[in-house]
């Protein structure tokens, strides 16, 4: 038996007695990157979700509204953050990952490709899409990757106002006029199907699912987290009187669960492929915020070579 096999031998052991796995812990190469990859593509999710809803920002409702998607915008910019850097524990460079973000070689969330024609749009983004992020997230609490895990128990916690603001806000428009109801359904109309996309393919056609599965990576697999969102969600559909637009959507006594119609599964692919209706509007505004964001970064590390240089002065000269 070679060296490296017993390593990897003691790791899934490790993993199995429900140990965390710290940054100095050994692990397997795939193991880093796996995680590398889903850690700065959630990062990525994270932050080009801030622009579907920042385009309602000037234009929310009222003020009550607008200080609430402000401090929803400005949560998932944080999370972002957090996640690079919990990212750049695993030694994945800051700028590489977002190098692959804007040359369009990292994914980000399907989800975020879609338009928000109205206001309702930013109620069912908080009420259906951070409800299937919560989903996603609250198992990922217990991921075997320690500071992974950690990150998304802050993350969790905001996640959870984001949908209660945005059910909120459907409830308010499904109780008032019928133009608003009709609003709050043809929202729900345009965000059902994608949202349940977020959670990836279906197990047997997910690539990655299997080994994140073993190394307790994943807890759940993408279709047990779907089944899931969609149980828990048709009874807060039904609470809004809004009309849930699967007519295969059924409770299975048996099963215990919902059963559902099928997904559109050429969407998915197009829309990650890049081919959604909002791709090249987001990452275009990407770039753009990249590019103007250029002279901060220059002072930042101007400010930071000058402080080391500084430091290292003062230390020969002690
Ligand atoms: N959008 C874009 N790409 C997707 C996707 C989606 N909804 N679902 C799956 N994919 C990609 C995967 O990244 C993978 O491609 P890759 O190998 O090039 O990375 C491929 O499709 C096959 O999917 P798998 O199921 O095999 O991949 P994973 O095992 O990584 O599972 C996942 C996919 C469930 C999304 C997993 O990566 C995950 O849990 N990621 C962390 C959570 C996350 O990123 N959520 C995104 C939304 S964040 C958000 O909503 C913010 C909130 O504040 C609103």
């Amino acid at each position: 038996m070679t060296k490296e096999m017993n390593l990897e031998e003691r790791f899934q052991a490790y993993v199995d007695g429900e140990n965390k796995v710290e940054p100095k812990d050994w692990m397997p190469d795939k193991y880093r990157k796996t995680l590398i990859r889903q850690i700065s593509q959630h990062a990525h999710s994270e932050v080009v979700g801030m622009l579907p809803e920042a385009n309602w920002i000037t234009r929310a409702p009222s003020l009550r509204r607008k200080v609430a998607l402000l401090a929803k915008v400005q949560d998932e910019a944080g999370h972002g953050l957090y996640l690079y850097s919990a990212a750049e524990t695993l030694a994945a460079d800051r700028k590489d990952m977002i190098d692959d973000l804007l040359s369009g070689k990292a994914k980000y969330s399907s989800i975020f490709n879609y338009p928000t024609p109205t206001w309702a749009d930013i109620g069912a983004i908080g009420w259906l899409v951070d409800g299937a992020a919560i989903a996603n997230q609250v198992m990922l609490c217990r991921t075997s990757y320690g500071p992974y895990s950690r990150a998304m128990v802050k993350i969790c916690k905001e996640e959870s106002f984001h949908q209660r603001q945005g059910y909120e806000i459907l409830l308010t428009l499904a109780k008032g006029t019928d133009a608003q109801k009709q609003m709050a359904q043809d929202s729900l109309n345009r965000w059902w199907w994608p949202s349940l996309m977020m959670f990836g393919p279906t197990d047997d056609l997910s690539p990655n699912s299997a080994q994140s599965m073993k190394w307790k990576i994943k807890r759940k697999s993408n279709d047990e987290l779907r089944q899931e969102f969609i149980d828990k969600t048709v009874p807060q559909a039904e609470y809004l009187g809004l009309t849930i637009p699967d007519p295969d959507l059924k409770w299975n006594e048996e099963r215990g669960h919902y059963d559902h119609g099928s997904i559109d599964w050429d969407e998915f692919y197009q829309v990650i492929k890049g081919n959604g209706k909002c791709n090249k509007i987001r990452m275009k505004a990407r770039r753009e915020a990249h590019a103007n964001g250029e002279w901060v970064r220059k002072a930042a590390n101007a400010y930071a070579e000058k402080q080391a240089a500084r430091k290292a002065q003062e230390g020969s000269a002690a």
